[in-house]
């Protein structure tokens, strides 16, 4: 059975059908990359699975159980983590303090949160920084942050809305690297990058969606090479028509 099954999920803002009979499953252990020119409804489908947003129609199923409708805190209680909306920084509290409150929120005793702090400090090359202030870290230091404090617990799912966005590139290896090591040991992620090299690297499957549709699911490299793919991107973009060419057309061709 899939960890995650959606299955015709419609969301609507005035006309614009955001997300129009969206169904696809999350398997077990999958990084499953999901795709698609800007405004295809990439984000909308994370809110809709995190609960920030509540389906005009469809179902979201996990392992067979029915979780539409469920409010973020309880579907975080329930496994499904979205990063980077869930998961607050606190600016005036150190990056350690917001790990260790991040693993007793989740109902870690003390002692075990610092515990696995001090181990996400490391993994997460935050070492240097962990006493400081988390609003005085970088972007790309609070989001490998965010990270640990994602996983000081770690969720059945990690929904992840384009975490590689404007991070500097050694931040970058070490958030891949950190998403390998918790693919190793057979967690689940549902990845929402423009990164293509990112993706075809760490993704086994992807969908791909463009104007609210799934247009293409499967393999990674077969849903790249897709023609209606392809069309999707070069279609979108602004740059179709001038000398500069999309920046994933090298992945997508
Ligand atoms: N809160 C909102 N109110 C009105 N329209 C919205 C809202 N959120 C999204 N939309 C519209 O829904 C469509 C899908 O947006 P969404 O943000 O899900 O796309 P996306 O695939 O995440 O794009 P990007 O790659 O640029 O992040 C777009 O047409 C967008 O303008
Ligand atoms: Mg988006």
């Amino acid at each position: 059975m899939s960890l995650l099954s959606i299955e015709g999920l419609f969301a609507h803002f005035g006309g614009v059908a955001a997300v129009d009979n969206v169904s696809f499953d999350v398997e077990q252990g999958e990084i499953l990359g999901l795709i698609g020119p800007n405004g295809s409804g990439k984000t909308t489908v994370l809110n809709l699975l995190s609960g920030f947003l509540l389906p005009a129609a469809g179902q979201v199923k996990m392992r067979g159980e029915t979780i539409t409708g469920m409010s973020p805190d309880r579907l975080a209680q329930r496994g499904v983590l979205r990063m980077f909306q869930m998961t607050r920084v606190f600016g005036r509290m150190s990056a350690f303090d917001n790990l260790l409150t991040a693993g007793m929120a989740r109902g870690l005793s003390e002692h075990a949160s610092s515990q696995r702090a001090q181990a996400l400090v490391e993994e997460l090359t935050l070492g240097p920084v962990q006493y400081l202030n988390a609003g005085q870290l970088s972007g790309g230091q609070r989001k490998l942050l965010e990270f640990g404090m994602c996983f000081i617990e770690p969720p059945l799912i990690a929904l992840l809305d384009e975490p590689f966005a404007a991070v500097h590139p050694v931040m970058r290896e070490v958030m891949a690297n950190f998403i390998r090591s918790r693919h190793a040991q057979g967690h689940t992620f549902l990845l929402v990058s423009h990164d293509m090299p990112i993706i075809v690297d760490l993704c086994q499957r992807a969908v791909c969606m463009n104007a609210g549709r799934v247009i293409a699911v499967g393999e990674i490299r077969s849903v790249l090479q897709n023609h209606q793919v392809i069309e999707a991107y070069l279609g979108n973009s602004d740059a179709h028509d001038g000398p500069e060419q999309p920046a994933n057309q090298d992945v997508l061709q």
